[in-house]
């Protein structure tokens, strides 16, 4: 019984193949198209992964499309119709960038795929967030939040998961809030007037608040005033994205901020106009937080559960969801490794499964590797045509030992194992991995690979056995460390020694590693303890800014000819630049 789930047509298409109940593959169209951010109809990521489950279009038991394409065009047209006439030259415009081939999908998966009508389904847009959280969970019974832009018309829903020892699994979500009222939507405008792209810079926001004060705390409470069952509501006289006006943000809201930053202006953090941008981005964020917070608290006191499965863009912000986990009241908090609209392909097809077909829930594999796996052969053959110095290692030891001896001389590793991860972050299957010692890696890494300024530094990688000796996490907190999705603080004797992945405010983007989820990239970061004393390696996604992150080894192999890695391993294989000079010195 196969089930094939797609998400499309926003940002980040993806398609997932869940078959008698379990994933058996998942990957965002980007990966393939290599267009990063792909939203296209995913034909490429569906032809994968029925390829890779071994099943014919005509088997598939349903396709699941992650909203309701009807529902999503009334809020169009309401909205449009609500600011008119301001809003209707608009409206065309709406139509193609926030619908674009949407409302036809049914018809287009029908011909696409040549799978009949009747077999394709529709799972509302926080109905598949809230599954790809809760299915993809340890928990049998948990609360559920979701928060992301918009889907059709909920941006915000509360509710709760269970399943009950037959297997059989309820989701309900009992409180919703709507269009235009929206977290994902507020911090998306702040992302703008800051001059960053929206739906990709809103990390650095989060990355630009730790420079800055919240001074503005009391004018972005005054945008978003908190309502009496203690959600909250937009006033909409500062925003205009609402009526698809090219800004999302209104004169109002500059008068009380200062005027936006121009995309192109360097942020000079020493000047007033710097520090304020900085300012803005912490007042943002600490309202966020603390509506976020307020929210899951009372879910946690209405609901009595222990465990909170948070879905949706919003749950990327890992300084949120450090605070909800610490002051909510929840002893853990469960992300999805991709809880934006990738992850709702896979969370559209659990959905269906579970609450359409009514079968019983089976436990997931509880890791992110769900996309395509390396060829290393791909590699032997790149790296011999260009006669670069190459080393196979049928012993996983001897190749982890030379892999240390690389990065404890301080050189720069790309490393591609195993299969790709789904969402958004590399979690040690295509990563490129350095020492986390010292902040010259961190400039060396965006000078010479990221070509980018960042706000925060790499993260850290740590065996989740270790984890506590080097940063300060709260109950629940290494959990949510597996999948990158808490800003925890390094522990203060630390922080020098980790300088390039220990952040402005003292804090860091730790991924905990468990030996079961990742046994290579787990004995790696073992080894490069025993070598260093430091059982601590800085982990960034495997890709040059402005590209999606590499998938198969020929990209990789691409990457680290165009870029300043220094060393590629494709699972068992290793190749070198160019020779490196004896004199480097290594990490002491
Ligand atoms: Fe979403």
């Amino acid at each position: 019984m196969a089930i094939l789930g797609i998400s499309a047509h926003y940002h980040d298409s993806a398609a997932a193949l869940v078959k008698d109940g379990v994933p058996v593959c998942a990957v965002q169209e980007e990966r393939l198209s290599r267009r990063k951010n792909d939203a296209a109809f995913p034909l490429n990521a569906i032809e994968w992964c029925l390829d890779r489950a071994g099943v014919r279009p005509e088997e598939l038991e349903a396709v699941v499309f992650y909203e309701k394409p009807m529902l999503k065009f009334e809020r169009i047209l309401t909205m449009a119709l609500r600011g008119f006439p301001r809003s209707w030259g608009s409206f065309p415009r709406a139509m193609r960038s926030a619908l674009g081939g949407k409302l036809w999908v049914k018809g287009m998966i029908a011909s696409d795929l040549g799978v009949p009508s009747d077999r394709i389904l529709f799972t509302e847009h926080h109905q598949a967030h809230a599954a790809a959280a809760f299915f993809a969970s340890p928990a049998r019974r948990a609360a559920i939040l979701t928060a992301d832009g918009v889907g059709e018309w909920a941006t915000l829903s509360l509710g709760r998961g269970s399943i009950e020892d037959d297997g059989s699994a309820s989701i309900e979500l009992f409180r919703e809030l709507r269009f235009p009222h929206s977290l994902g939507m507020l911090y998306s405008t702040f992302t703008a007037y800051l001059g960053f792209p929206v739906n990709e810079g809103e990390h650095k926001v989060m990355g630009l608040a730790s420079y800055g004060k919240p001074a503005f705390e009391e004018q972005v409470r005054r945008m978003v005033p908190r309502t009496a069952d203690g959600a909250f509501a937009l006033d909409l006289s500062y925003f205009e994205f609402q009526e698809g006006a090219r800004r999302s943000f209104s004169d109002r809201l500059v008068a009380e901020l200062g005027p936006a930053r121009d995309p192109w202006d360097p942020i000079d953090l020493s000047t007033a106009e710097g520090a304020r941008y900085a300012d803005v981005a912490s007042s943002v964020q600490r309202v966020l937080e603390e509506i976020l917070v307020d929210l899951a608290r009372s879910l946690q006191r209405e609901t009595g559960l222990q465990d909170l499965c948070f879905g949706g863009g919003v749950a990327l912000n890992g300084c949120a969801n450090a605070r909800i986990l610490s002051e909510s009241g929840f002893r853990n908090l469960y992300v999805p490794c991709a809880p934006g609209d990738s992850g709702c392909a896979l969370g559209a097809a659990l959905y269906a499964d579970r609450l359409h077909f009514r079968r019983a829930h089976r436990a997931l594999p509880d890791h992110p590797y769900w996309g395509p796996e390396i060829d290393a052969g791909e590699l032997v053959r790149l790296a011999r045509e260009d006669g670069l110095e190459l080393q196979e290692s049928p012993r996983e030891g001897d190749l982890i030992a030379r892999t240390v001896e690389e990065l404890a001389a301080g050189r720069i590793v790309g490393w591609m194992q195993g299969c790709a991860e789904l969402g958004p972050r590399a979690l040690g299957n295509r990563s490129i991995l350095a020492a986390p010692h010292e902040a010259a890696m961190r400039d060396t890494l965006n000078r010479s690979i990221k070509y980018r300024e960042e706000f925060r530094p790499f993260a850290p990688a740590v065996p989740i056995e270790h984890a506590e000796r080097f940063f300060e996490l709260p109950e629940g907190g290494a959990r949510l460390g597996r999948f990158m999705s808490g800003v925890f603080p390094v522990r203060p004797e630390w922080r020098e020694r980790l300088a390039a992945v220990t952040h402005v405010d003292g804090t860091a983007r730790v991924q905990t590693v468990e030996r079961a989820m990742a046994p290579r990239f787990h004995a790696l970061l073992e080894a490069y303890g025993a070598r260093t004393n430091l059982p601590i390696l800085l982990n960034t996604s495997f890709n040059l800014a402005g590209e999606p992150i590499v998938n198969r080894a020929a990209e990789g192999y691409s990457t680290f000819r165009r870029s300043g890695v220094d060393v590629l391993v494709a699972e068992n294989v290793l190749v070198r630049k160019r020779r490196q000079a004896s004199s480097e010195q290594a990490v002491e």
